[in-house]
């Protein structure tokens, strides 16, 4: 899928079509450097990444923006348990270039991620994140009060996505990893390798 994106910062990008596609292993570092620019190494606190790290992302829903050969946005699922027996993803992070912001880039990644997840059988998504940005997407926090996160979360931010009618319905408990586990490499730190294959 491509989106020509009309540039607002001319002097520090190529205009050019943007390209969604999954991501590679090339585009790893590339992804790192992008999130730290976004996010900052506060990232790694996150209580979200409790829920990513050591596994890896859910089948098909690492997806990379590409303008050319440079990436300029990047977004992922992840298998989680929403309570006993309820499977579901967890989207994040979401980010895109900082010079190449609202362009519709981050919407075209949501979209294509959303698209995606419910053609793969997926059945809900949850985040956290403004629900002023994500509510276009259909994301509301209405359906998340009986569910929690392996750490604090501010409640408002705690948003969900049903892709089957009612699959949040009376969700409860602790929301929980389940995805693959990353490969951890030798000679490695368990954080780094994380951080590689993730
Ligand atoms: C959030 C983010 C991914 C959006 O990407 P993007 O490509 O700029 O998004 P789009 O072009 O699809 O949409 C842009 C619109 O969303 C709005 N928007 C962006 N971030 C927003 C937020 N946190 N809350 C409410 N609105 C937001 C912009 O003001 C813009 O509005 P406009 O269309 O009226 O001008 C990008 O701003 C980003 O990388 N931010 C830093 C990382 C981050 O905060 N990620 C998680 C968001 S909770």
């Amino acid at each position: 899928m491509t989106v020509h994106v009309s540039l607002k910062d001319h002097a520090s990008a190529r205009p050019g079509p943007v390209v969604v596609g999954e991501e590679q292993v090339r585009h790893i570092a590339a992804r790192e450097a992008l999130l730290d620019a976004a996010f900052g190494e506060e990232r790694f606190a996150k209580t979200c990444e409790r829920l990513r790290e050591g596994r890896l992302p859910a089948d098909g829903l690492a997806l990379v923006a590409l303008m050319g050969d440079t990436l300029v946005g990047t977004v992922r699922l992840w298998n989680v348990s929403l309570g006993a027996n309820r499977p579901g993803l967890m989207l994040g992070p979401l980010a895109v270039d900082t010079s190449l912001r609202s362009a519709g880039i981050g919407a075209l990644l949501m979209r294509e991620a959303i698209g995606r997840a419910r053609e793969a059988g997926h059945r809900a998504v949850v985040l956290v994140g403004d629900e002023p940005y994500y509510r276009r997407f259909g994301f509301d926090p209405s359906k998340m009060e009986r569910l929690w996160l392996p750490g604090p979360v501010e409640r408002s931010r705690f948003l969900g996505l049903e892709l089957a009618e009612g699959a949040l319905d009376g969700a409860s408990g602790l929301v929980s990893p389940t995805g693959r586990e990353a490969p951890r490499w030798p000679g490695l730190e368990l954080g780094q390798a994380w951080r590689i294959a993730a």
